[in-house]
């Protein structure tokens, strides 16, 4: 059964979500440098289906045609990724022209359709020599994320209003470098912990630069799951606790709070918390990209101990089990709405007036879906999925909580990072042989919702 979706704020912001790495395409061109992500999917059995975002949605090119959709849909905003390699291709230094001069037309394309430019600076395409100098194990990656915020702020600020600074600390702590399933591929286990404290401090650099270029409506965008005991036990307990930081505090902490949790103090760079007055900085909004819950035991030999498909062989003080007794998607990622709802309703009440207004950067589903002999995407799971996400929103609002937008993720099909094209988000189906476009029926049903809300 389908969620009717109730009514939202009138102000409320109607969105999508890409990124550059996964919709671009276009590596070679426009004088863009190589990034941490090119490396990675060259890595034999790095990716599942030995793809590469070389092509993916060829986005570089087909962005009018993507904005035309966007128009038609009737969004009002739409959050991309700028490529930090097509700006400085070696990740400092002065601009490349070329790459500032595809988000002008990016930029201009969608105001020209009503559409506002939302950029997230950083979403993990880190330029390949800085990723060769150490990258996000260094607190040099976070000064030069301040030097390149800058050098975009000052051109594309007088059209751009509303900024992000970077996407998912967390998934790039653990994954990438904790338990080596995406770039860079390092795995360091809990010694990846200064990369968390090194994006979060250059999170803060860009929020000074943005400041600095005029930038008024500035956020985060940060993936949050609530864990969920797997038993009442106190080992359970335990390490579902130590997860609970590693996942969320570890980084709605020092950002809402200006601490840490005490926990992990010991295991970041020395000198990590004279940066707190800088991480903490006030923003405008606070982006929240949702999932699903996690459900966590104490250390388990017998336990999934997966993440999407790959072992973690790492020796955590936790262990990851399946969420059984909810729909999953076909990414086998379970469907809990409520999650959502208790993870906002948690913000609210663990940081009060320090949280800022929330919006839901991301949220959507994996299903793998293709044009019937009809030519029609029919998508019924991804428009239960979206109504009811939706709903646990509204919920969240009832609730007192102040969500002031919702991007879903994605427009379009698009690289999945370490599953390739085998996952597919879109509102608009892609066929990756011929580029073509297909909207999909959650497209249509989007558009509807969007529309009968204004
Ligand atoms: C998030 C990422 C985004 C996308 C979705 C499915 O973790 O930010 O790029 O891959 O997951």
């Amino acid at each position: 059964m389908t969620r009717p979706v109730p009514r939202f704020p009138a102000d409320f912001v109607w969105g999508v979500s890409t990124a550059s790495y996964q919709i671009e395409g276009a590596i070679h061109e426009g004088g863009r440098g190589p990034t941490s992500w090119d490396a990675f999917t060259a890595r034999p059995g790095a990716i599942v289906d030995g793809s590469s975002g070389e092509v993916a949605c060829d986005h570089y090119h087909r962005y009018p045609e993507d904005v035309a959709l966007m128009r038609e849909l009737g969004v009002d905003a739409y959050r991309f990724s700028i490529a930090w390699s097509r700006i400085q291709p070696d990740g400092r230094g002065p601009a490349n022209a070329e790459g500032l001069a595809f988000y002008d037309r990016l930029v201009d394309a969608l105001l020209e359709a009503g559409i506002a430019p939302t950029p997230t600076l950083f979403h993990w395409d880190t330029p390949l020599a800085l990723e060769d100098a150490g990258g996000w194990r260094e607190r040099d990656t976070a000064e030069r994320l301040g030097e390149y915020a800058a050098i975009v702020a000052e051109h594309l600020g007088d059209r751009v209003k509303r900024w992000i600074t970077i996407n998912e600390p967390v998934v790039l702590t653990m994954l990438g470098y904790g338990a080596g399933i995406q770039a860079p591929g390092l795995t360091l286990g809990l010694e990846a912990l200064p990369v968390a404290h090194h994006l979060l401090l250059g999170h803060g650099r860009a929020v000074e630069a943005l400041r600095a270029a005029g930038a008024v409506d500035v956020g985060i965008a940060c993936n949050h799951a609530p864990t969920w005991p797997a038993s009442d036990a106190p080992e359970d307990l335990a390490a579902a606790g130590f997860y609970d930081i590693l996942a969320n505090t570890l980084f709605s902490d020092p950002l809402l709070l200006g601490e840490y949790p005490e926990p992990v103090v010991p295991m970041l760079p020395p000198g990590a918390l004279d940066d707190l007055p800088v991480i903490s900085a006030p923003l405008d909004f606070y982006g929240i990209n949702y999932y699903n819950p996690t459900l966590v035991s104490a250390p388990d030999p017998d336990a999934a101990g997966l993440v999407d498909g790959h072992e973690l062989d790492a020796d955590l003080p936790f262990a990851l089990q399946e969420l059984e007794g909810y729909p999953r998607t076909d990414f086998d990622w379970p469907v809990v709405p409520e999650g959502l709802t208790e993870l906002l309703v948690g913000f609210r009440e663990r940081y009060g007036d320090r949280l800022p207004p929330v919006v839901i950067t991301e949220n959507g589903c994996a299903i793998i879906d293709g044009p019937g002999p009809d030519g029609a995407v029919h998508d019924q799971r991804r428009i239960d999925y979206t109504a009811a996400h939706l709903g646990a929103v509204a919920d969240a609002i009832a609730a007192g909580v102040d969500v002031r937008g919702y991007f879903h993720w994605s427009l379009m099909d698009n690289f999945e990072w370490a599953v390739g094209y085998t996952q597919r988000f879109g509102l608009v189906h892609i066929d990756y042989e011929t580029q073509k476009r297909t909207p999909k029926e959650s497209f249509a049903w989007y558009r509807d919702v969007i529309a009968a809300q204004r």
